[in-house]
């Protein structure tokens, strides 16, 4: 069956590792990335965000999310990724989601504490675990787009007052990532606050901490598109050695969605580049999928560190 996140963040948390959280829309993406598992006895957060709820529609989220958890065997959490309201996540909770994050960081500290708290105890009646947000992340989610000067780091003075007044599972936090496949400017040093990771992890022992914006931005897909007819001159992501420190601390999740599109897009613009007389959606989604898989493997091999711990 589907699993909440409490076991496999307690073991990750131990263990020093971290569980990928991946996004999903379609039945490909499940597959490439539930493969991925099988293959490394993974344990693995699949995501669903409003845009992708309504784009795929909850119910055929959920299915396919259910026949991966047939197929493979390894422990799957199926998550609410940005629930930006406590109607959205009661609605994902009573539709047999195990786990959803209310993302309150665009509210005034009070709103976040309320609503936040209101979700943790509706969610923790039927055993799901619920995932905050303090502090703001750069970068664009759903329709949302927040400038890196309007972006704020987390303040780990607020992080003990927060969880202990809301009840939350984790905590997403803002040390410097951001959404989407360009995370820093051309010729800007990529760089973390590592500081305020330990800062928060020493005020809040044991507790896991989870880090969006998360994508390495794969420079080998980025390529691939630039080759084969896109146009994505300075796309950049978090360096896989920052992550994998990240994940080594008290970090638990760690969340890709842009390395699942740029992955599937390369591929997708490879094969009809190659082949523009070929008309069948199967011929091109096989290779988008296979490139998800392969993906994901390189990331549980070389950025999260949960190979065998299904
Ligand atoms: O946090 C953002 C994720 O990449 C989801 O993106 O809202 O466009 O589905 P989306
Ligand atoms: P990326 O855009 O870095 O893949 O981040 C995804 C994310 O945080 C989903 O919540
Ligand atoms: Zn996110």
């Amino acid at each position: 069956p589907l699993v909440n996140t409490r076991e496999m963040f307690k073991k990750a948390y131990e263990g020093g590792y971290a569980i990928g959280a991946f996004n999903v829309n379609n039945m490909e993406i499940v597959q490439g990335i539930t493969e991925a598992c099988k293959e490394l006895q993974a344990p693995v957060i699949l995501q669903v965000s409003a845009g992708a709820r309504k784009y795929a529609n909850h119910t055929y989220l959920t299915k396919l999310v259910e026949a991966a958890v047939e197929e493979t065997g390894v422990p799957i959490a199926l998550h609410l990724d940005h629930g930006n309201s406590f109607e959205l996540c009661k609605s994902c909770i009573d539709g047999g989601f195990t786990s959803v994050m209310f993302d309150g960081s665009h509210l005034p500290y009070e709103e976040n504490v309320a609503v936040a708290k209101q979700v943790a105890d509706y969610a923790h009646q039927f055993d799901v675990t619920v995932e905050a947000e303090l502090g703001q992340l750069a970068g664009i989610e759903d329709d949302v787009k927040v400038d890196a000067d309007k972006a704020s780091f987390t303040d780990p003075a607020q992080v003990q007052d927060f969880v202990t007044r809301t009840g939350v599972d984790s905590l997403a936090i803002a040390i410097g990532t951001s959404h989407g496949a360009y995370k820093f400017k051309p010729g800007q040093k990529p760089q973390l606050r590592f500081d305020i990771l330990e800062e928060v992890s020493q005020r809040l022992p044991g507790f896991p901490i989870v880090l969006h914006g998360a994508s390495s931005v794969v420079p080998e897909f980025v390529e691939m598109i630039n080759q084969y007819g896109g146009a994505m001159p300075d796309a950049i992501g978090i360096p896989e050695e920052m992550l994998l420190q990240a994940s080594k601390m008290a970090v638990c999740k760690i969340n890709v969605d842009s390395d699942l599109r740029l992955a599937m897009t390369a591929a997708v613009r490879k094969y009809l580049w190659e082949n523009p007389s070929h008309f069948d959606p199967r011929q091109y989604l096989a290779p988008a999928r296979d490139a998800i898989r392969e993906m994901v493997k390189h990331k549980i091999n070389n950025v999260l560190g949960c190979a065998g711990k299904a």
